[in-house]
């Protein structure tokens, strides 16, 4: 089967400066991939050109064994991406307004769109906060309606900026839960963070950029040299409580 998504020594620059370089990787359909580093390393910027709002300097980006790389318009529709500031992505007036905005955006029935906000709003645990005004919502809830929003469009690929940022204990706990959920259903995810204690057990592949490079690549659980090497943040007892969410 064709990755959801390959990367093929993508390279960015800004004015001159070098952003990241000779990025390759790939993620497997269904497939739950942390990509971590400091602050600064490039992640944000690698997420936003996958997503087509920076144009790379070189290289190719496939989606599903296509090659897109030169069609922004496709990886908009194919790929998903939540901000990490939550209340920038949030634009309707209610709940499920917020929702069905980009479902009506892209021209679907009324009955599909219904749909979709339905189903969306079940994953992410918001069906009794329907009709409430966003700005009422908890920080957890705002990142869980910034996914639903997203999720709603039925993008192959769903990739999540620092989804943890600015969250509160029990909130990341309620967003940990909402990723781990939709990786079970299927859906393929890469995140960011620069912290991975709280992902590791639920992710199955590990990407660290370090300035720019991709230092290391590899399956989740081999990943805890590479990850001290690298200086980021690794797991603590936290590790092992949170298994009970697989
Ligand atoms: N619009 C921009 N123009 C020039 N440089 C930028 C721009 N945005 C980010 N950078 C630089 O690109 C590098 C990577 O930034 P970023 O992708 O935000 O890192 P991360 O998300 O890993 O913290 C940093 O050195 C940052 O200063
Ligand atoms: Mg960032």
């Amino acid at each position: 089967m064709d990755a959801a998504l390959e990367v093929q020594d993508l390279s960015l620059s800004i004015d001159g400066k070098q952003i990241y370089k000779d990025i390759s990787f790939s993620l497997a359909q269904g497939s739950f991939t942390v990509l971590c580093g400091h602050n600064g390393a490039g992640k944000s910027q690698l997420l936003r050109t996958l997503k087509g709002l920076a144009k790379p300097s070189s290289g190719r980006i496939l989606i599903n064994g296509l090659d897109v790389t030169r069609k922004k318009k496709s990886r908009l529709s194919s790929i998903g991406l939540v901000f990490q500031d939550a209340d920038f992505q949030i634009v309707g007036e209610s709940v499920e307004k917020d929702v069905a905005f980009g479902p009506i955006n892209l021209g679907w029935s009324e009955d599909r769109v219904d749909k979709a906000v339905s189903r969306t709003l079940a994953m992410m645990g918001l069906e009794d906060k329907r009709r409430q005004r966003p700005q009422t919502l908890s920080g957890g809830e705002k990142r869980r309606l910034a996914i639903a929003g997203v999720l709603a469009m039925e993008p192959g690929l769903i990739m999540l900026d620092e989804p943890f940022a600015n969250l509160d204990s029990p909130s990341t706990m309620s967003v940990l839960k909402a990723l781990a959920d939709l990786h079970q259903a299927g859906q393929s995810l890469l995140v960011t963070s620069h912290e991975v204690d709280r992902f590791l057990a639920h992710t199955d592949r590990v990407l660290i950029l370090e300035e720019g490079r991709l230092v290391y690549q590899g399956p989740s659980k081999d990943s805890l040299d590479a990850l001290k090497k690298a200086g980021v943040h690794v797991p603590g007892p936290a590790f092992e409580e949170l298994t009970w969410l697989r």
